[in-house]
């Protein structure tokens, strides 16, 4: 296995399970001896990007701020996890332009009545009851990705399956990545 950086970018909404799956992946990579870290936004938003709300201009500067540190680890070898809403399309790409190659985006797929469903920090309920306000999927929006790498539908698979997928990815990346290199 070559040991190479990559920022695997976990998108969708809250409570679709991207923290879950990005757990098991970083689990999964770990034990192949591979460095890896974990940019969670609920984490970051207590750090990094303290200062910043919800509006779609702090969203997209904690997209960019994010990117930017995703940018740094992976060029020094590092396998990024970053799961974060990152609701807009076109910072999604920004920072996929600006990543390169060893980007993969996982489009972490639920229906919205499911994550209501969930709830699993009891927010969808303080949205529906106008306590939060601009909440993704409530009074905010979500704009899917036109053509992620991998799609995980967390309602129809199981976490195994889910985790599978990204790793069969990230496996392809590897590939590719040597091919280039035993090219130069
Ligand atoms: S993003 O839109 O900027 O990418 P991010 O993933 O960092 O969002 O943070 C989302 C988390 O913040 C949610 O999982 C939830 O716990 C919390 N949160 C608080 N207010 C909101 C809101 N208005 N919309 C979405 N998430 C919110």
């Amino acid at each position: 296995m070559t040991d190479i950086g990559a920022t695997i970018w976990f998108t969708g909404l809250s409570g679709a399970g991207k923290t879950t799956i990005s757990t098991e992946v970083a689990k999964i990579l770990r034990s192949r001896g591979l460095k890896v870290e974990m940019l969670d936004g609920d984490i970051v938003r207590q750090h990094l990007t303290r200062d910043l709300g919800f509006s779609r201009a702090d969203r997209d500067e904690n997209i960019r701020r994010i990117g930017f540190v995703a940018q740094l680890l992976t060029r020094n070898g590092v396998v990024v996890l970053v799961s974060a809403i990152s609701p807009y399309q076109d910072v999604r790409q920004e920072v996929r332009q600006k990543i390169g190659n060893n980007f993969i985006e996982v489009y972490v797929n639920a229906p919205l009545a499911t994550c209501e469903d969930r709830d699993v920090k009891g927010l969808y309920k303080r949205a529906r009851q106008g306590e939060i306000k601009f909440f993704t999927g409530i009074d905010d929006p979500y704009e899917p990705p036109f053509k992620p790498e991998v799609e995980c539908l967390t309602e129809k698979e199981n976490l195994e399956q889910s985790v599978a997928k990204v790793i069969e990815q990230f496996d392809v990346l590897c590939s590719n990545a040597a091919v280039a290199s035993a090219c130069l």
